[in-house]
């Protein structure tokens, strides 16, 4: 091992006992024992959440908010404890609060049809960055289309961090600044406060995708002073199809619902209909309970180990990996994003020497490690960068530093068989 991977400050996690957790994790792939590095896109899964979901559907499987029978009572509970846990989680104010969505993608669609299309109309602005994923672009980019709104982009410097140097000119007119606290592509770790700050001094609100920042950080809404933010359940140990939208209550109470169906009203007439209260007006249809349930006890699961352990466990081997894997690979290698810890996350997108990140990840598939190759949803970012894709090896906390020496040793090999092909 190297000097400067002997000086890494060790991980708070019993990462072996953690990993125990997550029966996916046991298992081979192409006769490897699997080394899961992909968990910026969706996080695998403890065998309590999995746990939680099994006993929903053995025990208390019935709908929500509807039955006056046991079962039903029961099932509507525990949505509604998920609801209030999350609500702690986050530190916001109060759980009527928290909307339950498909993804954090339609917690940010809702706010681009249901508030955007109340406020905004030609002539107005919205900021995001150079660093944001489609689903904090493409939405914005439909209220352009369909209303003739101004879409400004805030840039970044050559170390993948915000460019804050223009920020209160940008902000001059703009309406609402959309950011995320976390980039999926270069892991930088945005200064929320600051940019809420900023925001509201223009006289603008802000949304927070916070999609990458909730299951790795101590996320307090209150302290950020945000005014929406949207993150998503399975990047947090919790199951697929369930995100959340945050908002203040007075402006959730201001904006009209989003989808129209059952459980969104108080009463319908065939003359019109009278929207239900927070947060259930947001909520039409049956909501995805076995998922709720699932992402409570994924919040569960990651208060047990605490979530500032988690963050000095990520802090500490991506440390190690950006020590280890630069002195090792040197030139051949480029890490895009911070280089300093503190201002990231531990999500690595790797350019090697000219070998095509598709086929890196084929050939560290053979070693049994998965790393997620290509735009990563980021394409406007990827330009920045002056790349088409990369590789990406993502870290959470099942992951060691046995996991990224794995990495390494497979850089090095796909760089050995990629220099024998014929160019
Ligand atoms: N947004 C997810 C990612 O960055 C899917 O991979």
């Amino acid at each position: 091992m190297s000097a400067s991977a002997n000086n890494v400050a060790d991980t708070p996690l019993d990462v072996a006992a953690i990993k125990a957790d997550f029966p996916l994790l046991s298992r081979q792939v192409n006769g490897q024992q699997i080394v899961y590095l992909d968990s910026a896109a969706t996080s695998q899964k403890p065998r309590q959440v999995l746990n939680a979901l099994n006993s929903y559907y053995e025990e208390i499987n019935a709908n929500v908010h509807r039955g006056a029978y046991q079962i039903a009572e029961q099932a509507t509970s525990a949505t509604e404890e998920a609801r209030a846990h999350l609500q702690r989680f986050i530190n916001a104010p109060s759980d009527n609060e928290i909307v339950f969505t498909k993804n954090a993608t339609e917690a940010i669609n809702l706010v681009a049809y249901s508030w955007g299309r109340t406020n905004l109309n030609e002539g107005d602005s919205v900021l995001i960055t150079a660093l944001e994923h489609h689903a904090n672009i493409v939405p914005w980019q439909q209220l352009a289309t369909e209303r003739g709104v101004e879409i400004r982009w805030l840039p970044i410097t050559d170390d993948g961090c915000l460019d804050m140097v223009d920020l209160e000119q940008m902000l001059d007119g703009v309406s609402l600044f959309a950011f995320s606290a976390a980039s999926n592509v270069l892991g930088t770790l945005t200064p929320v406060r600051h940019l809420a700050d900023a925001a509201h001094a223009a006289g603008a609100l802000c949304l927070v995708d916070a999609s990458q920042a909730v299951p790795h950080l101590l996320t307090d809404v209150t302290e950020w002073d945000c005014d929406f933010m949207a993150f998503t359940g399975h990047k947090m140990c919790g199951p697929t199809g369930i995100g959340v939208l945050w908002g203040r209550a007075e402006l959730l109470d201001a904006m009209p619902p989003f989808l129209g169906g059952g459980e969104m009203i108080l009463n319908v007439t065939r003359e019109g209909f009278i929207p239900n209260e927070l947060p259930w007006k947001f909520e039409a249809g049956t909501p995805p309970i076995a998922e709720i349930i699932g992402l409570g006890s994924a919040v569960s699961y990651l208060e047990s180990i605490g979530m500032d352990a988690v963050r000095a466990h990520e802090v500490a081997l991506t440390d190690y990996a950006l020590c280890t894997l630069k002195e090792r690979h040197g030139d051949d290698l480029i890490i895009h994003g911070p280089a300093a810890t503190g201002d990231r996350g531990g999500v690595l997108s790797i350019c090697y020497r000219d070998v095509h990140p598709h086929d890196l990840s084929q050939v560290l598939d053979q070693r049994g490690i998965c790393v997620r190759a290509g735009h990563h949803c980021a394409k406007p970012l990827m330009k920045v960068l002056g790349v088409g894709a990369t590789a990406r090896a993502s870290l959470y906390i099942y992951n060691d530093k046995t996991d990224v020496d794995l990495l390494s040793d497979a850089l090095a090999e796909a760089g050995e068989f990629f220099s024998h092909q014929p160019a």
